[in-house]
């Protein structure tokens, strides 16, 4: 089975305006598609680092002396760069979220199409696990994070209802959290609802909004000036975080204005939002829900 089929990948390359001296960073390798062509493109000087915090992707590491794979979040981006004695980069790529390898492994519990154990953690080496929070979270945050990662209405039902059920014995696979919730899975919504239910708990599970917030306010530190950000997001509270940072330079509120009056803002904005097109979705039913951005730093 293919680890994974990149998603808009000549766009989210073409975004980063490569120079073939410059250095790179592929912040989540996976299956290595958008590191290739990022290779591709490079000339013998070039430089890519790429981080892929799942110990599964370290199988995909590229044979080429120019590359070098960090298995680490991104989270602690600016670290690692600096470990490898690099202060400044021409381009960092983004395509977040879940590997088409991560949600086919029944076992890694990303899918709601197989029955395994509540897991869904990226990295083998992340202590919470999807099981963890089904069965050890506070009523009240558990109802936080389909409130606010699920964009679950009827959170507090929901919530309430994991929350009396594993008074009686564990939740521990997914079949047994459908039976539990099967109330609120009528067949017409079913699918979507489930999969609102586990965008919850996996991002609650990998910290996602987090993350995603510090690797984009240590981007613009590491970032030469003139250099391109290139992201790709899946959901719209990954990309709220990325446009509002990309147009303000923060995640919340306005910019401030300077003495003339004019906002200061640390990136350019290239382009409009770009979306796989329908031939591109036909092949690949994953990039359906695809929006990429484009900054330069100023
Ligand atoms: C959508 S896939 C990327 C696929 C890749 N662009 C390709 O062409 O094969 C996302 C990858 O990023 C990794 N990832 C997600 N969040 C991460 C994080 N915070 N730190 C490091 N890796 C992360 C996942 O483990 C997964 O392999």
């Amino acid at each position: 089975m293919e680890y994974h089929n990149p998603v808009l990948l000549h766009p989210t390359v073409d975004g980063l305006n490569i120079k073939p001296d410059g250095i790179y960073v592929d912040v989540t390798f996976g299956g290595g598609g958008h590191s290739k062509e990022i290779l591709r493109r490079l000339g013998p000087n070039g430089k890519l680092f790429a981080f892929d915090q799942d110990e599964d992707a370290l199988a995909n590491a590229l044979p080429d002396e120019r590359f070098t794979l960090i298995n680490e979040n991104f989270r602690f981006i600016k670290r690692f760069l600096r470990f490898h004695g690099v202060k400044g980069v021409d381009g960092i790529l983004a395509d977040l979220g879940v590997s088409s390898h991560q949600f086919d492994v029944p076992e890694r519990g990303f899918s709601t199409r197989f029955d395994a154990e509540l897991d869904m953690r990226m990295s083998q080496k992340n202590d919470l696990s999807a099981y963890r929070v089904v069965n050890e979270y506070e009523e009240q945050d558990l109802r936080r994070v389909f409130f606010d990662y699920g964009e679950l209405k009827n959170a507090p039902l929901l919530s309430r209802t994991i929350v009396e059920a594993r008074e009686h014995r564990p939740i521990k696979t997914t079949d047994e959290l459908k039976d539990v919730l099967a109330k609120f899975l009528p067949e017409r919504i079913r699918n979507k609802v489930l999969a609102q239910i586990y965008q919850a708990i996996r991002i609650e599970v990998n910290q996602e909004m987090d993350v995603l917030k510090e690797f984009i306010e240590q981007s613009l530190e590491i970032l030469n000036p003139g250099g391109r950000f290139s992201v790709i997001s899946y959901h719209s509270l990954e990309d709220r975080l990325v446009k509002r940072f990309i147009k303000n330079g923060m995640f919340e509120g306005e910019p401030e204005r300077d003495f003339f009056g004019n906002f200061s803002v640390p990136y350019k904005t290239i382009g409009k939002l770009i979306v796989p097109n329908d031939a591109e979705i036909k092949i690949n039913n994953r990039a359906r829900s695809a929006k990429l951005r484009i900054a330069e730093k100023i």
